[in-house]
């Protein structure tokens, strides 16, 4: 009885508090349900980007910086000279690491391509004598920017690509049949091709396939209570918020997640798997008992999860009628 008060004390509430900022503000700060965690996630995000010399993401943001200057239209002499020094020490001190070879190895033949056609400044000479002392001028094989009229052509067709949209449903039950890991892994790697702000990709997928393990992940996010007991694989995508310099790029573990998961899916199913994104709610309880289970750090945050295995062949499939293409499409 005092519950069901209360609720409707702060719904009213909630009413007053929308039609201000101030308000608002208040109203989150006595109403600890909402943003909290969200806000210290994103601080100790922003505070171990700016303090962790080895922050692979703030170092691939700056490859990427370095290839958009190579392949601006006109080439401009003189870039990047603002940041050079410091990715070169970075890199520097990320050979020591025990971080991502491909990293490592796109930032070589980036900076290399750099060093080659940059216009010769002082800071740009430093750097490049830095540079110098840590590479051998091995260039085969090396990443380096290309020609659009260079890229692989797929062979897919319109239709093809339509089909397998409509292949891929949400499927919520499965056979008692192990989810070889090859093929997720095969998937991840099609994931991997997708877009992410500044090229950082930063995400990982956590992947459950212990059995002892999996009833207590399945029951972890709130949405699958009805299937949770018969999923083989779940997966967890998990976006790391210390790449991220600042509070204004809060948003985009969730936006290169979500771009990487839906190719990730979609590879899945041209290998026969099917999937179902199981939603992730910012409830602080679950937040803490997933943190516990995957041994996560404050500044990472679960996205979605995934639960995959072989469609049960006679399991139902809800028909999920899309909108039509005229009713999401507006025109200037
Ligand atoms: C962000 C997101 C969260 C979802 N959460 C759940 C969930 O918690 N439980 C569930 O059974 N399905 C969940 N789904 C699956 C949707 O219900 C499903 O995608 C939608 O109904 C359309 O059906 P389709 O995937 O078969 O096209 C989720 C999907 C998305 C994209």
């Amino acid at each position: 009885m005092i519950k069901k008060i209360l609720k409707k004390i702060i719904y009213k509430l909630s009413i007053i508090a929308s039609k201000n900022r101030w308000l608002t503000v208040f109203y989150y700060t006595i109403n600890t349900k909402g943003f909290q965690h969200e806000q210290h996630n994103v601080l100790r995000g922003v505070i171990k980007n700016k303090t962790d010399k080895n922050n692979i993401a703030n170092f691939r943001r700056a490859i990427h910086r370095i290839e958009k200057g190579l392949i601006t239209q006109p080439l401009k002499p003189i870039f990047a000279e603002s940041y050079i020094l410091e990715t070169v020490l970075t890199y520097k001190r990320l050979l020591n690491d025990d971080c991502d070879k491909t990293t490592l190895l796109w930032g070589k033949g980036i900076l290399i391509q750099y060093f080659e056609i940059v216009e010769k400044t002082d800071i740009i000479t430093k750097a490049y004598s830095e540079f110098l002392k840590l590479i051998e001028f091995e260039t085969s094989n090396l990443p380096s920017t290309y020609f659009a009229n260079e890229r692989v052509r797929s062979k897919i067709t319109i239709d093809d690509f339509f089909e397998l949209n409509k292949q891929r449903r949400s499927i919520r039950y499965y056979q008692n049949k192990e989810v070889p890991r090859e093929i997720v892994e095969k998937a991840i790697k099609i994931a991997l091709q997708s877009p992410s702000a500044c090229n950082r990709q930063p995400f990982s997928f956590r992947v459950i396939d212990d059995p002892s393990m999996l009833r207590t992940a399945a029951s972890l996010p709130m949405g699958a209570t009805t299937f949770s007991d018969n999923i083989p694989m779940m997966v967890f995508i998990i976006g790391d918020l210390s790449s991220y310099f600042d509070e204004r790029d809060k948003h985009i573990i969730y936006i290169d997640a979500s771009l990487a998961a839906m190719n990730f899916i979609l590879a899945l199913e041209v290998q026969g798997l099917s999937s179902c994104i199981i939603n992730w709610s910012d409830i602080p309880k679950r937040n803490k008992r997933l943190k516990k289970f995957l041994k996560l750090e404050d500044w990472e945050q679960c996205v979605m999860s995934i639960s995959i295995g072989y469609a049960l062949p006679e399991c139902g499939v809800a028909s999920s009628m899309k909108k039509d293409v005229e009713t999401v499409t507006k025109y200037n």
